[in-house]
């Protein structure tokens, strides 16, 4: 892979590909404090669940590091008061990825944890970069694995159809749903892609298509409305897509239209399949219905590339996600194997090993 979707680098700046530019332009920013990576999050110039995550962990780490220079920071209490009002901005940025609040409770545990210690503020700050940066390869290991399980459901000569972007752009690397797809490619099995659109911020059209051909996978871009019929002509063997929270009981949240995605898929019976790690499974909710949906700016929705699409003051509505019940989706990748119904089971017992 000739690009790289974020790292923390050695002089702690955190760099990022500017996913907003994709695929006209190739620009990676330089965000220098915790202020600049709420903002490269919630302006989506870093998307995608899993990399949310790890943006949000880096950018609590440029942040406690700030606080080793604050005049109102001197013990260990001063810090945690300051430390706990960041991870609470940080998590506000979006809304329905689990993993963004994911990554802050595991960093904010740290903190609580070395409360007992007694260790100095700069050795702490230095245990939450650890941290940080062990979140963000784990994420490449965990999305490998999963690759690994997902890439035997896809046979030989399969043709694959996406919704949004679940790949490298939206991890620390290799992707969920696309790291499936690059596991059975590098099991010599000739798959091919098709990637929906993806409308509003057209994920699949800008982001899924660009990442792909940089990896010389096949892959044919549809207007999102053309996928029924491809499905009826036959020309599809299998969907998978990410997710951005699960519910414990299998209801999928994934970026907008994966819903009608799901069920024209298993009104042609081809196999619904979301990759997902275990990070973006919310075992304190029942269902779908308690996943916060994210609204965006309508801008979106009337306008293509700042140009307007739609006549002055129509009313639009610009929901982010939407949510698969589970009895649509034939099975959840995890990084420790493939889950199937009955999920309420399923998901409980991959929890409690
Ligand atoms: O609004 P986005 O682009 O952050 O939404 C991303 C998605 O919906 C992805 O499908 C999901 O996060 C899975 S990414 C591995």
């Amino acid at each position: 892979m000739a690009f790289y979707t974020l790292k923390l680098r050695d002089d702690d700046v955190v760099e990022m590909i500017d996913q907003r530019k994709l695929p006209l332009e190739v620009i990676y920013v330089e965000l220098k404090t915790y202020k600049e990576v709420y903002d490269a999050i919630k302006d989506m110039i870093v998307r995608g669940a899993p990399a949310i995550g790890v943006s949000a962990a880096f950018g609590l780490y440029l942040g406690a590091k700030s606080l080793l220079e604050s005049p109102e920071v001197k013990d260990y209490k001063s810090f945690n008061k300051k430390f706990f009002d960041i991870a609470d901005f940080m998590f506000s940025a979006r809304p329905t990825a689990v993993n963004l609040g994911w990554a802050v409770d595991r960093i904010k545990k740290l903190v609580l944890n070395e409360e007992n210690n007694n260790s100095d503020l700069k050795t702490l700050v230095a245990r939450i970069r650890k941290e940080s940066v062990k979140i963000y390869d784990e994420d490449i290991e965990i999305n490998k694995n999963m690759g690994k399980y997902g890439a035997a459901l896809l046979k030989d000569g399969y043709s694959v159809l996406t919704h949004c972007n679940a790949g490298a752009l939206a991890t620390a690397g290799y992707g969920t749903a696309l790291g499936v797809i690059r596991a059975a490619v590098s099991e010599n099995k000739k798959i091919s892609v098709i990637s929906d659109e993806t409308r509003p911020f057209l994920q699949g059209a800008r982001l899924t298509t660009w990442e792909l051909m940089e990896d010389g996978i096949p892959v044919t871009l549809i207007a999102d409305n053309s996928a029924g019929l491809l499905m009826r002509k036959g020309g599809i063997n299998a969907v998978i897509v990410g997710a951005d929270r699960i519910a414990s009981n299998g209801d999928v949240a994934n970026k907008i239209g994966t819903y009608q995605v799901a069920v024209l898929a298993k009104e042609n019976n081809i196999p619904f399949y979301v990759a997902a790690p275990l990070s973006t499974i919310d075992i304190d909710i029942k269902s779908g219905d308690e996943i916060p949906i994210e609204e965006r700016d309508v801008n979106e929705v009337v306008s293509v590339f700042g140009k307007r699409i739609a006549p002055e003051n129509v009313k639009a509505v610009n929901y982010a996600f939407d949510v698969t019940p589970n009895k649509y989706v034939s099975a959840i990748i995890t990084e420790k194997g493939v889950l199937y119904p009955d999920y309420k089971k399923s998901i409980a017992d991959v929890f409690r090993k």
